[in-house]
Order: structure tokens, then sequence, then C-alpha cells
């Protein structure tokens, strides 16, 4: 966005009722006429503003697309949202994240992707991506750790992404080992990472989130492997994606933060308070084989699943839960 128009769009946020063209020209220190052309590009972006002759312009709605202009407005975060990067539509923002991350963009950088060509879920499997309807970002982070803790930045994400949840609606979601999102045991979310490390250190690691906000039940594919649902379906009513986002980077933030100085304990006991399966009887698999079946008790220091089996207690690295 220009920044002459970045400024129009601050006026309106900092004053209240209708701003004269007269006192937007003075402040700007451009023509009426270059006003005008402002508030016509802000409304082709899809701004409401309204024009009385006498009185000026007022904002009366923005629109709910993913700016960064928008987004930075709800921010409060210190390291993650430090730049924002909004595509209208990408293969894959995990892999757009991966290469800015190899071409040396700071920790904290976001990219958001209106619609997704190719997004990548767990497993090889894809993740559907609809224009306008949900949230598809990732997450750049350059942790100072080894290799084996990085999947605890998984169970970062899921924490942040329930948080989030929680404080735009009134929704209490459930967390389902390794990486899911539930709500009355419907998938709302699913995470990814990706990372860059050698055998000594982490390069960077990607925190890839897929949030189903306003998604319409025909939008799903007819192949799932879970129910899923997303917000927009529990709640009878749309979701505004900007302020979501916005949240979502907030709570990342006050997680990752808390990650940095006491580690990852903090983080794996709201994990666990979050968990559905807490005490349960599962099941993993791989695929269609069953690896094990067992009391779920929690998950270890590395983010590895705890099943009290026949065979003991057994440490599961990766596979898909089922709760009998
Ligand atoms: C899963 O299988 O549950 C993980 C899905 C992760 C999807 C998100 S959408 C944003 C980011 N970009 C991708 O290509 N995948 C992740």
């Amino acid at each position: 966005m220009h920044p002459k128009t970045h400024a129009i769009l601050n006026l309106f946020h900092q004053r209240e009722g209708f701003v004269s063209g007269e006192a937007l020209s003075r402040e700007l220190a451009v023509s009426r006429t270059a006003i005008w052309k402002h508030i016509k590009t802000l409304r082709e972006a899809g701004y409401v503003i309204e024009a009385i002759p006498s009185r000026g312009y007022q904002l009366t709605a923005t629109p709910d697309n993913l700016s960064a202009e928008e987004i930075e407005r709800h921010l409060s975060s210190a390291i993650i949202g430090r730049r924002l990067i909004c595509l209208a539509e990408t293969t894959s923002t995990n892999s757009d994240a991966f290469r800015l991350a190899e071409q040396g963009a700071p920790e904290g950088a976001v990219v958001f992707a209106d619609t997704q060509s190719g997004g990548k879920g767990r497993m090889g499997r894809r993740w559907v991506s609809p224009p306008g309807v949900n949230l598809y970002c990732s997450v750049i982070l350059r942790p100072e750790i080894m290799p084996y803790e990085a999947p605890q930045l998984t169970f970062l994400s899921a924490v942040a992404v329930a948080r989030a949840i929680e404080l735009t609606t009134p929704i209490i979601p459930e967390i389902k080992w390794p990486n899911d999102v539930l709500v009355r045991g419907r998938k709302i979310a699913g995470l990814l990472n990706e990372m860059s490390a050698e055998t000594d250190g982490t390069n960077f690691v990607i925190l890839g989130m897929g949030i189903n906000l306003n998604m319409a039940a025909n939008q799903f594919p007819s192949d799932m492997r879970y129910p899923a649902t997303s917000l927009c379906l529990e709640l009878g009513r749309a979701v505004e994606r900007v302020p979501f986002a916005a949240t979502l980077l907030n709570e990342l933030d006050r997680l990752y933060n808390e990650f940095q100085v006491y580690g990852f304990r903090p983080v794996r006991e709201e994990w666990q308070q979050r968990c559905n399966a807490y005490g349960r009887e599962l099941t993993v698999s791989d695929g269609d084989c069953e690896i094990t079946r067992g009391a779920f008790e929690g998950i270890d220091d590395d983010g590895a699943l705890l099943v009290r089996s026949r065979k003991g207690l057994e440490r599961i690295l990766s596979g898909d839960v089922r709760i009998l």
C-alpha cells in the first residue's frame, strides 16, 4: 500500500467521525485531488468510506482481507509478526516461508495466503485451502535448540491456536496428539512444522498452521480421514479473519517468549490440560497398521506420546491417534 494511502487509513483510525478533505490534504501535505485518488484506492481494496461534501470522509467498514496493514493494527507481539507477507495466492505458505528463511528472513516473519493451490498436510496429505474463508499461515522461528527439540514447537502452535479460538469465540477446543485442534471431536485446525538443521544445531523452524474459520460444509473434501468443522459451522456465524490472525500471532509470541525463558515444561503442561485423551484408551496407527493400543499418559520432554500398553510404557514419535 502507498505510504500516503496508509497514512489516510491511520488518520481514520485515530479520529472518530468525519475527517474533512481539507484536514487530510493539510496533514498529508498533498492536494485534495491526491486525497480523492487515495480514497478511491481504499474503496477498491474493500474499505467502505462515506463522503459528505460539507463534512468530509468517514471510514465505516474495513474489509476482512488478510493485509499486513490490518493485521498489524491488532498486533501487540514482540517477535512474531515483525514482518508480514500477505499473498493473494500461493502453492504453500510453508514452502514460501522455508525459501524466505533460507534467504535470511528474520525470526518472526509470517507468510499468510488467502488461498493455497498445494497446501501440505502431515504424512504427504493435502490441505484443502479455498480462498476468502480460512487462515493459512507459516511462521519463521530461529530458536537456539537442538534438532531433536524442534518437535516441541508444534505443541506451542497447537496451544496458540486453542488460545486464539477461546479468546475470539465462546468455543472451548481440545488438542489431539500430535498436532490437531478439535471442536466436538471434529478437526478445526492442522499444524505442519518443517525445519532446516545441522547435526549440532537448528537453522530455522517453520510453523505451518491451517485453521478452518469460515469454511462451509460443502467446501470440505469428501475423502476426509476425520470429521472436520469450522468455527463458522460451530457458531452459526462468520468469524473475522484479521482479528483472529492477530490474536493467534500475539498468543504464539507469548508462548515462544515463555519457551525461550523456561523451556518446554510450561507449554507441555498447558498442552496436556487441553488434550482430549488424558487417561483414555487409544490406538496409534501408521497408515492402516496399528502400532499400539493402551492408556494415554501424556507427552514426555521431547513431545513423544506416552502410552501404557500391555508391553509397558511406550514412547511413540509419530502416528495417528484414535480415542476408543
Ligand atoms: C495436517 O495435516 O493436519 C497439517 C495441515 C497443515 C496445513 C497448513 S496451511 C498453512 C501451511 N502451509 C501448508 O502448506 N501447510 C500448512
